[in-house]
């Protein structure tokens, strides 16, 4: 451990904070991402895909986004899951019965990095499948580095955020996404206009950690929340779609 040049991790992970010359105040919302694993891996990320980190995109209950420079230069979200906030149970029911998993070791301690790597796998698998998600683009511990959807002032806004501006039509888009999502067999879970970024007219799908493969115990239950989300969703844009249409639009019915 010793080579690990802790100072120079954290230059390159307060960046935006030194730069702008913040107080001691954002410091205490970094707080639960500085413990000594999380900067071990942040370290890691620092070295292979990420040049600095720049500052919070968002501070969720379980984890937090920041947007960051890539090696290259471009944009890029890291989605670091915190280890004190996950809970063990809530995450398991999600990961048992995943064959993807059948044989990962699973216990209290490594319960995260496994979320973590069953988000990035997701990603990936929708990616492959043509759905619009942010790339992925590395992965190390609880730590998820993916491409940002955004431009230099702002990041994306959720959907829910847009939901005066937007056409009606998205919803096709959606449904579009939603067909995609099924076509990689891979239920959402969590679907809503509280995991869909809108940018430049287009939906992208995100937080996909939840996500289960059609043949996890859970997969048909979610499958039908998903739905009812997006039927609600669909009426709030005044577009005219039921619940059997989207199951037709799936294939499922
Ligand atoms: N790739 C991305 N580009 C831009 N913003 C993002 C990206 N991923 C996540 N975000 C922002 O971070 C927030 C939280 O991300 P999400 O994956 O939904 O985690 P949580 O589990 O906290 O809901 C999102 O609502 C969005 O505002
Ligand atoms: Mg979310």
């Amino acid at each position: 451990m010793n080579e690990v040049d802790f100072e120079d991790t954290l230059d390159r992970f307060l960046f935006y904070r030194e730069k702008k010359d913040k107080g001691e105040e954002d410091k205490k919302t970094y707080g639960d991402v500085f413990d000594r694993r999380t900067l071990l891996a942040f370290y890691k990320i620092l070295k292979r895909s990420v040049e600095y980190v720049e500052f919070p995109i968002s501070t969720g209950k379980e984890a937090v986004v920041f947007r960051a420079v890539g090696k290259e230069g471009n944009y890029l979200a890291v989605k670091t899951y915190l280890l004190s906030r996950l809970n063990y149970k809530g995450l398991s029911r999600f990961i048992d019965g995943d064959d993807r998993f059948a044989n990962v070791h699973k216990t209290k301690a490594n319960i995260v990095y496994i979320w973590a790597r069953k988000e990035y796998r997701n990603l990936k698998t929708y990616r492959d499948f043509g759905v619009n998600v942010p790339d992925p683009v590395d992965l190390w511990k609880n730590i998820i580095v993916m491409r940002y959807i955004g431009d230099e002032s702002k990041p994306a806004p959720l959907m829910k955020d847009v939901m005066e501006n937007l056409n009606r039509e998205i919803i096709y888009d959606i449904l579009a996404e939603m067909k995609k999502m099924v076509r990689a067999q891979l239920v959402h879970g969590d679907l809503s206009e509280y995991n869909i970024l809108v940018w430049e007219d287009r939906p992208y799908i995100i937080d996909v950690g939840q996500a289960v493969p059609l043949s996890h115990p859970l997969s048909m239950q979610l499958l039908a929340r998903d739905v009812r989300n997006i039927e609600k969703l669909a009426q709030k844009l005044g577009a005219n779609i039921a619940r059997d249409d989207i199951l037709r639009e799936l294939e499922v019915i």
